[in-house]
């Protein structure tokens, strides 16, 4: 990122650990990069997820000027907690920032920012104002968005429902700013790129007439029984349409997710079990996909810009606006109502609404532009 420290000059540090991190920091990075940029800034990334950020930050072009390292396999959360917080205190000990800016509710998010909070730099949270009424769902996540809320000097909200939630907590108007969300902003940015399948079997599934379903699952709080009812789902589903559908399945590396998804779903013919899929050829996944099931916060917000029916397979979510305006459903880890919605889907046949036919309710491209105004403005 650009050294144009002076003694005015704001410094404003990024931090970004795992994958929806790095995706929704993407559009910041690459402004605060602009040779007109009004801010001094760095990057530091925690290595939360180690593999699954490095094509990311090459396709966004995103080099970190510190990198903590902590990813261990299997890790546990106060694993995270405890090698965050002591390597990141020695970068804030280092660039001493004026803004930490943090995003969503990942251990790395919450680690950063009490840090922060500790060494007196103010805190900027990016996708703020999310909520579920249940502090153990999803978990641990519903727990660091309330405590980064809580000590942020600056809420970004990306929309104006949660944008109500934060006032509604007390916090003071003042502090919080609706700026759509940054995951939108990087699909912006993706849409330029040039794009090909390089993996012959997503390339024939995408050529393919076939209907695709495309799935996500890794959330924490399903481990416990969740994963085990969705793949069973996902097998009697591809059972019983059988050659005439293709499931992709992206298995994310938590081996608690990756144990089960190979054991009961390795040897099904029409379920392509890949590793993480990189991020061009993922959009273009959902841009394809005629169903798209999903646990994950990210793909669900990305995913209502495409037009396919969206099952949300968790039991409670703070994205309702998705929801809200019928373009997704929640059906929580339930094993027959997953199958139910989605044979209604397959019945229905593959037509979906065009792409640019739907506004995406979560953001309009322009979120990092406004933060980084807010940022400029504040002290
Ligand atoms: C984390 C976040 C979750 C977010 C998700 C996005 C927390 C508590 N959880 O969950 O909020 O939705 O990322 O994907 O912050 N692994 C690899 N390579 C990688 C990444 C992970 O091998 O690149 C494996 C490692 O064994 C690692 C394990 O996955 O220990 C779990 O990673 P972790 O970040 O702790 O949890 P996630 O389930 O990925
Ligand atoms: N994603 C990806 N490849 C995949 C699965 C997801 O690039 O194989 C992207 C997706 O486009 C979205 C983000 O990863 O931007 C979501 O991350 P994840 O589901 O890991 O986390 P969550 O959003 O649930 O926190």
């Amino acid at each position: 990122m650009q050294a144009m420290n002076s003694s005015q000059t704001r410094k404003v540090l990024l931090v970004a650990g795992t994958r929806p991190e790095v995706i929704k920091m993407a559009a910041l990075y690459q402004q605060l990069g602009e040779p007109d940029a009004k801010l001094d800034s760095r990057l530091c990334i925690t290595a939360q997820h180690r593999d699954m950020i490095r094509p990311l930050m090459s396709l966004f072009g995103m080099v970190s000027d510190y990198d903590l390292d902590i990813m261990s396999p299997n890790q546990t959360l106060n694993s995270i907690v405890a090698k965050v917080s002591q390597r990141f205190d020695e970068v804030l000990a280092d660039y001493k920032p004026d803004w930490v800016l943090v995003q969503g509710d990942t251990t790395t998010a919450m680690s950063a920012a009490i840090a922060s909070f500790n060494r007196g730099s103010k805190i900027g949270h990016v996708e703020a104002g999310l909520r579920t009424p249940d502090i153990f769902n999803p978990f641990p996540e519903e727990m660091n968005r309330r405590v980064i809320d809580t000590i942020s000097s600056a809420m970004f909200a990306p929309t104006t429902r949660s944008e109500a939630e934060l006032l509604r907590e007390g916090y003071d108007s003042d502090r919080v700013l609706v700026t759509g969300n940054t995951v939108v902003d990087a699909l912006h940015i993706a849409s330029e790129i040039p794009f090909t399948f390089d993996d012959p079997e997503l390339a024939r599934i995408s050529d393919s007439d076939e209907f695709m379903v495309l799935v996500t699952a890794h959330r924490r709080e399903s481990f416990d029984g969740g994963i085990n009812r969705i793949c069973e789902a996902i097998q009697t589903i591809a059972r019983r349409w059988g050659s005439g559908i293709n499931f992709v399945l992206p298995v994310h590396p938590n081996p608690n997710v990756k144990e089960t998804v190979h054991s009961m779903l390795g040897s099904e013919p029409n379920v392509y079990l890949s590793t993480p899929i990189d991020y061009l050829p993922f959009i273009n996944l959902m841009k394809r996909a005629d169903l798209i099931l999903t646990d994950s916060g990210g793909v669900q917000e990305e995913a209502s810009t495409f037009g396919a029916p969206i099952l949300v397979m968790r039991e409670v979510t703070e994205r309702m606006e998705s929801i809200d305006a019928g373009l997704a459903k929640l059906v929580g880890t339930d094993t027959e109502l997953i199958v139910d919605e989605s044979c209604k889907a397959i019945e229905g046949g593959r037509k979906k609404a065009g792409l640019g036919d739907i506004a995406n309710p979560y953001g309009d491209g322009k979120a990092a532009e406004r933060i980084l105004e807010f940022i400029s403005s504040h002290d």
